[in-house]
């Protein structure tokens, strides 16, 4: 069984969301006889946007410049590598009520008409509803149906949404009112790594 780790938090060591995927991570390696596991850091290794001229060499419209066909092969790496995987562990922090602008420029390259969806005779179709995908997300503030904020939470939405496109329903793990003050980060933290150890085997 393969496993894709993505992180997109830009705190690095500070960083909660990084800190719950790794647990996830480990936690299935426990679980899970022969996991291969891959992991992407996308703000290492950040993508770039989508452009004109990108989306114009993809479909074969325009001759691709060196720089361009550097952009064009990262994308057909990240997209290969989550077509190839069985189950995606992702770091998701809300950034500005949303996912951080690296992990948008990652789901630019996964979400592909004619490879993880397409579209047919009723509307969309999806096409890559095998997969499992388990998001530990971390959020500064509370965002749970009746709170002030509740009409900003961009974050679970926005990825229940995309993923759901795709076909695939995912898990979330997540620690929040992280920005309230340490007692509280403390207590986020250590009930998101609780749920990872209830985790199963896929
Ligand atoms: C640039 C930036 C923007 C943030 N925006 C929000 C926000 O809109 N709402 C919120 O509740 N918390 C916000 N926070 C707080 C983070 O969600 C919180 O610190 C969370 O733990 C970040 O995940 P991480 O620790 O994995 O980076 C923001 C933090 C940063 C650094």
């Amino acid at each position: 069984m393969k496993l894709l780790h993505i992180d997109s938090s830009v705190l690095g060591p500070h960083s909660v969301s990084r800190q719950v995927s790794a647990a996830i991570v480990a936690r299935l390696r426990e679980i899970t006889p022969n996991l291969a596991v891959v992991y992407r850091d996308l703000t290492a290794t950040p993508l770039s946007h989508l452009s004109g001229s990108h989306l114009a060499a993809a479909q074969g419209a325009a001759t691709p410049d060196p720089a361009l066909q550097r952009d064009l092969a990262a994308g057909h790496a990240v997209l290969d590598e989550f077509l190839n995987t069985d189950i995606v562990v992702l770091g998701a922090p809300m950034y500005n009520f949303t996912i951080p602008s690296q992990l948008k420029a990652w789901i630019d390259r996964i979400v592909v008409a004619g490879k993880t969806f397409r579209y047919g005779a009723q509307g969309p179709e999806a096409l890559a509803g095998n997969k499992r995908v388990i998001v530990a997300i971390s959020r500064g503030g509370f965002y749970g149906p009746g709170t002030p904020a509740a009409a900003l939470e961009h974050l679970e939405t926005y990825l229940r949404g995309v993923f759901g496109f795709i076909g695939i329903k995912p898990e979330f793990i997540a620690a929040d009112g992280i920005r309230v003050g340490p007692e509280q980060r403390e207590k986020a933290l250590a009930s998101a790594l609780d749920a990872v150890t209830k985790l199963r085997a896929a």
